[in-house]
């Protein structure tokens, strides 16, 4: 294994089709899940030489909480189904790491038995259920647990057509899976920028707005008071033949303006991916299938190497391009590869 890409190869042949379409899928064609990987592909790196790069430090802040590189673990579900430790090992592997784990509503491990897998910097992604109720019971749990900020996730009013899904049979939620806080299918599609407030009020902590694509959104997003905006498209998973994050990531930066941070996910497999996410403006990108692979196939072990896999090239990449930190990386660092087209 000395690549993600190795990992993910891995993880298609060990676990089983049945259950892995559930974490390689995504929706209706996968136009947008192709697109996700192929837009890093369309940007090609402008290094500056003879910078002193004898320092180079990978470690920056989110929201004022220090991780230890721009490279996040976004919140992905149901980690038990390829590991029996689940959201404790990638927890425990991303302290370890000193990396940013996002823990998701749809964990298989409690907040609690997460807040022991050691200090690391942790958020907790939100899932509004149609019971607001259960909702709050929910949120309760997640405040005793530590996190520094809430993630919001807005792309999911309902649940996008996997296909794969169905082919396979994959029923979700897994009848054989304990879900502590709730299941996919609970999300309230009623949720509008409104309720962001309401969150607030319930979890006093810095608020990141995740599913964004759009300039408009990320406008109100900023208006209604969020620390930070997430551009995501859920891995493909949600609405098929949207932008990929990268793609959708200019536009929302512009419209942001500097007020906020803002992030990226979607088919992070290379530091030099995370590199040209920093250069068009996002502070930091996250990735999901990249650690899911990972823990598929080494557990907390996986998940620990594939970390130090890409902040070893995320430094290298770093000093190539002639910068000592992720702060100095510009938007003069990249270039579009030609012709530059939106995906086809
Ligand atoms: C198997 C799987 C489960 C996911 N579950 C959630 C979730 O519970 N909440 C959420 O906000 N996003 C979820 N996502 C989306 C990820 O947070 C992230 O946006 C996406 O995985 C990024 O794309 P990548 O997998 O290509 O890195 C999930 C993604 C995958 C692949």
């Amino acid at each position: 294994m000395i690549n993600v890409s190795d990992y993910v190869a891995a993880a298609a042949e060990k676990v089983d089709p049945a259950v892995w379409c559930y974490f390689e899928g995504g929706a209706g064609d996968e136009v947008t899940l192709r697109a996700n990987v192929a837009a890093y592909g369309r940007w090609r790196f402008r290094p500056r030489m003879l910078v002193d790069v004898s320092d180079v430090a990978t470690a920056t802040t989110l929201l004022g909480t220090p991780v230890a590189m721009p490279l996040g673990v976004a919140p992905f579900a149901m980690q038990r189904l390829v590991d029996a430790d689940g959201e404790v090992a990638t927890a425990r592997a991303a302290a370890a790491a000193g990396t940013l784990m996002c823990v998701s509503t749809l964990t298989t491990r409690t907040h609690a038995e997460i807040a022991q897998a050691g200090d690391g910097p942790r958020w907790f992604q939100l899932y509004v259920l149609r019971d607001r109720g259960r909702t709050l019971d929910h949120i309760a749990e997640a405040r005793e647990a530590g996190y520094s900020a809430v993630v919001l996730t807005v792309d999911l009013p309902y649940v996008g057509r996997r296909e794969r899904d169905l082919r396979l049979g994959f029923q979700n939620p897994p009848p054989d899976l304990h879900l502590p806080y709730a299941n996919l299918f609970e999300n309230s599609p009623a949720l509008t920028w409104r309720d962001l407030e309401w969150i607030r009020s319930e979890m006093p902590l810095p608020l990141v707005v995740k599913g964004i694509l759009t300039r408009e959104d990320a406008l109100l997003a900023v208006e209604h008071g969020a620390d930070a905006v997430w551009v995501s498209n859920h891995g493909g998973r949600q609405l098929d033949g949207v932008a990929a994050g990268l793609d959708a990531l200019p536009e929302v930066v512009e419209a942001v303006a500097g007020r906020r941070e803002v992030y990226v996910d979607g088919g992070i497999r290379r530091g030099g991916d995370v590199l040209k996410a920093l250069a068009l403006g996002a502070r930091a990108a996250f990735a999901g299938r990249a650690f899911a692979c990972a823990l598929a196939v080494d557990g907390e072990r996986g998940v620990a190497h594939a970390l130090s896999l890409l902040r070893d090239e995320i430094a290298l990449g770093l000093g190539l391009l002639g910068c000592t930190s992720p702060d100095e990386v510009a938007r003069s660092h990249v270039e579009p590869t030609l012709p530059y087209d939106s995906p086809a």
